[in-house]
Parts: C-alpha cells; structure tokens; sequence
C-alpha cells in the first residue's frame, strides 16, 4: 500500500514586511539580508491569524485540491513549534475548526524539520492501516517567539502554514510517498531553541541560534539525507525532477541544489519572498509550484528539511 498525496494548500498572512521596513527599526540593511540568505521580504502574522487559523484555511485548501471532505478526515498531525496553547494541541483546534468530529489529532514537534517528520509519522500510520484520509498540516507563527531586537535571527523568520492531504492507495500503485528517513542528535541543542516554556519563569520564551553552526551542520547533515533517500531507492541524481527543501537560506539551498547536479529551475525556491516558516516551509513551497503547473502528476520530488534538536530528514514522493 502507498500514501498518495492528493491535495496541497497554503495560507500567507495578509501582512508583507519587507527588508527595508525591518531597516527602519533595527541596525541591518536590505542588501546585508538579501547577500547572506535571500530574503527579501516575510509575512507576518496579524492578531486573528493563528497557528490554527492559518492551519485551518491551508488545510480547507488542500481539501478543496483533493475534492475531499472534511467529513472524510480520520486523521490530522499538525507539525508546530508556535502552538496558540500548551494543550489542546493546535491539532485537535484545528480538527474542531474544519467541524471534523471523527478520528484522532495530535501535534509533533521538530522545528524546522517537522513537515518532514509529521509525514513520515503518517505514512507509516497509513500503512499500519490506523488511518486512510490524514491531513498532514505545518503552521508557524514565529514572529511572536522572535526577539525583535536581535538583528541576527528576527530577519530570518516569517509566518505561515500548509497543508497536504493524504489518502491510502489500493494495490499496485506506483505514485506517493517512496520513503521518508528521520536523525536528531540531542547533543546540538544548544545550538538553536526557544528559551523556555509554558509555565517557566526567568525565561525569554524568545528564539536563539548559533547561525554559523547551524549553517555549518545544515550543509553536511542534508547532503548526507538526500544521498540517502537515493540510496535506499537505488536511485540517482538524474531521477529527481524537483527539490524542494526547507526554505531557511538560499545559500544552503542552492547547495543541495548543485550536489544533487540539478539545474536551478528544478529547485523550488521561495525564501525571498516567504523567509523561513519553519514546519510550514515546505508545504507553502510545494503548494506554490503544484498550483503553478510545474510539479505535474508523475514527477519525483524529494523534500528535506533540517532544525532545531538537531533534527533532520528526507523524504521521496511520487505526485
Ligand atoms: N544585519 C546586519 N548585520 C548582521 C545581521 C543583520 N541582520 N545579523 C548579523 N549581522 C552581523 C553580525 O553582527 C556580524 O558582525 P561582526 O562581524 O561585526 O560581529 C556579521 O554580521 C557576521 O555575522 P555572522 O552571524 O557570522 O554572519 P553569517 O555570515 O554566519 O550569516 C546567518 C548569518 C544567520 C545568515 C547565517 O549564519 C545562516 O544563514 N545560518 C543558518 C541559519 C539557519 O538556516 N537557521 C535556521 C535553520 S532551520
């Protein structure tokens, strides 16, 4: 049995921020911004427009591509690490907002790599036949974890979610989810976090991160995921038809890019205009090339996403 991937949606908040707007408040400059990761603008989130909210409209979306109901949802696993609340995870406020009322919800968390991981978690619920209809949604609000005065990290961020619809397929079927492959390794954590929790007093509850680390880590961790998607497959560079990564740097995308002896235009690209949405990333990003015609029916796109914990992975889809 395999998981087909029927249905991609998204949702951007109304409100664009450009490099210019955050030079007028803090010490940085529309050229350092765009030359060190290729962000040009973000959008960020307005008071009503929620990790639930948000993951709620990408999800009708992603619906409405399926031609599915909500009705027809057994499942939702929602990737956030900006849930409006401790508990009910955002995925159960989510369920309740499409007036899902049957199946189960839960939230996973792994940062900028939770898409990757919610859809691994998925797909192997599918074929455990525990579920055959899953919405698979990343939502973020990361401007309310960002501190607003370090130059260094709130740059870098947006607002965002998307959402993919997930149905089981009968036998024989050679479309959807190939294989998925997941690593964290605890002993980075230090490396990028938010400082602190729920309940916990003395802490900034802002975000954190070492970006040369990160960096450092992000370039030898995805090549090293993406050569294994291939190997399991026994499969080369010359199958893939698209990438489409975590959207956190143009420099380390245009990297995967050129190990994987991909042409640019075979790399869906949109950190300039979105920054980095964290678990939402990917979605946004497949979202935008499915509804724009270049990813067509048939085409193998393999996705990869690395952050915080550290965590990482790869997965291979054929749409
Ligand atoms: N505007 C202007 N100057 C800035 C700045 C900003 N927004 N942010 C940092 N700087 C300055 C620093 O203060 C430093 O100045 P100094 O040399 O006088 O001390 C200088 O730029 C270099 O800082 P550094 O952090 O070493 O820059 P960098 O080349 O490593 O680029 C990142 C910074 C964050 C863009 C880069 O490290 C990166 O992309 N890391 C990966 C981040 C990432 O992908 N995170 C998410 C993973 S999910």
């Amino acid at each position: 049995m395999r998981t087909l991937l029927e249905g991609v949606g998204a949702y951007l908040p109304e409100r664009i921020v450009s490099n210019d707007e955050l030079a007028a408040r803090i010490d940085t400059s529309d050229a350092w911004i765009r030359e060190r990761t290729g962000i040009a603008q973000r959008h960020i989130a307005g008071p009503h427009e929620t990790a639930t909210f948000m993951g709620a409209e990408a999800a009708k979306r992603a619906l409405a591509a399926a031609g599915a109901k909500a009705g027809a949802v057994d499942a939702i696993i929602v990737a956030t690490s900006t849930p409006d609340q401790g508990f009910p995870a955002t995925a159960v406020n989510i369920q309740s907002a499409l007036a899902v009322t049957q199946g189960f919800a839960f939230d996973i968390s792994a940062a900028c790599s939770g898409f990757v991981y919610a859809l691994s978690v998925a797909d192997g619920m599918i074929r455990a036949g525990q579920c055959r209809n899953v919405l698979v949604i990343g939502t973020e609000v990361y401007s309310r974890i960002l501190n607003w005065q370090d130059r260094g990290t709130c740059v870098l961020f947006g607002d965002g979610a998307g959402a993919v619809f997930l149905r089981a397929s009968g036998q024989g079927e050679s479309r959807g989810v190939i294989s998925t492959h997941l690593h964290a390794d605890g002993r980075y954590g230090d490396i990028l976090y938010i400082d602190g929790a729920t309940g916990q007093t003395g802490k900034s509850q802002h975000l954190v991160m070492n970006g040369r680390e990160v960096f450092r880590h992000a370039v030898a961790k995805l090549a090293a995921a993406v050569d294994e998607a291939l190997e399991a497959n026994n499969l080369s560079h010359a199958d893939i038809d698209w990438l489409v990564p975590h959207q956190a740097n143009r420099r380390i995308i245009d990297a995967m890019g050129k190990r994987l002896n991909l042409r640019p235009d075979q790399v869906v690209m949109t950190v300039e205009r979105h920054a980095n949405t964290s678990a939402a990333s990917i979605p946004l990003a497949l979202a935008e090339a499915v509804q724009d015609g270049r990813i067509k029916p048939g085409h193998l796109v393999l996705l990869e996403a690395l952050g915080g914990g550290l965590t990482w992975g790869s997965a291979l889809i054929r749409l």
